[in-house]
């Protein structure tokens, strides 16, 4: 099994959803980035972000929402209790970089009272990678810092434990919508070991179909979800 910390999750939105949602990033109202950041955040933040509750995020929201609840690999990846509302960014022209930081621990939903602990982070790409230069979200983890692209549509997800930033844009528009995930397993070894054991069974269905061990197994990733996950 890997023991890489990033989760590449394909195909979030389908073709159509994501023409719907850069239809909605288009007219939308953008603000500069750095009033929702923390205090260290805030000296290396410089980007621009919707408001969190005006119509085209509302709108947006539950495009990336309904489509996140119909992803079985973004649930055997996070195992969610809460899901943060998602927020959306752009990068591009004078407001186009975000420097190394460290996402807050515990976030609290714009005008609901929710409070999410940042377990997980997610970025969905909204914006075709050959679209803009730059832009890569780098993210550290113990094997060094991992450089991540994805086509739009495909979202990553990786520790909120971990020091990231997303690089210059030196053309085009870097479209993305990030948020975050209190899971239901609290330790990334847990959640990573849970994972891999999921896909694996996935494979051997997919391979022999229902048998006697695939049963056995499945057993066991339950036994071993109801001893780790609090709800
Ligand atoms: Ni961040």
């Amino acid at each position: 099994a890997s023991t890489a910390m990033l989760i590449r999750i394909p195909a979030v939105l389908e073709p159509e959803a994501l023409a719907r949602a850069r239809q909605l990033l288009e007219g939308a109202p953008w603000e500069p980035g750095e009033l929702t950041a923390g205090t260290q955040a805030a000296l290396v933040k410089n980007n621009l972000q919707l408001p969190a509750t005006c119509a085209q995020t509302l709108a947006l929201q539950a495009l990336v929402l309904g489509a996140l609840e119909k992803h079985p690999l973004f649930f055997s990846a996070t195992l969610p209790k809460k899901v943060f509302p998602p927020m959306f960014n752009r990068y591009e022209g004078a407001h186009n970089t975000y420097g190394d930081h460290v996402d807050k621990a515990v976030r609290y939903a714009p005008g609901t009272g929710v409070r999410v602990r940042t377990d997980v982070s997610c970025t969905l790409f909204l914006a075709e990678p050959d679209s803009y230069d730059g832009g890569e979200l780098v993210i550290a983890d113990t094997f060094g810092e991992q450089r991540v692209k994805l086509a739009a549509g495909d979202a990553v997800v990786y520790p909120g434990t971990s020091v990231h930033r997303v690089e210059p844009v030196t053309r085009g528009a870097r479209l993305a919508s990030f948020f975050w995930i209190e899971s239901m397993v609290r330790s990334d070894e847990q959640r990573r070991l849970l994972h891999d054991m999921d896909r694996a069974l996935m494979r051997l269905r997919a391979r022999d179909g229902e048998s006697d061990e695939a049963v056995a197994l499945t057993g066991t990733y339950h036994n071993l979800l109801r001893l780790w996950a609090d709800t």
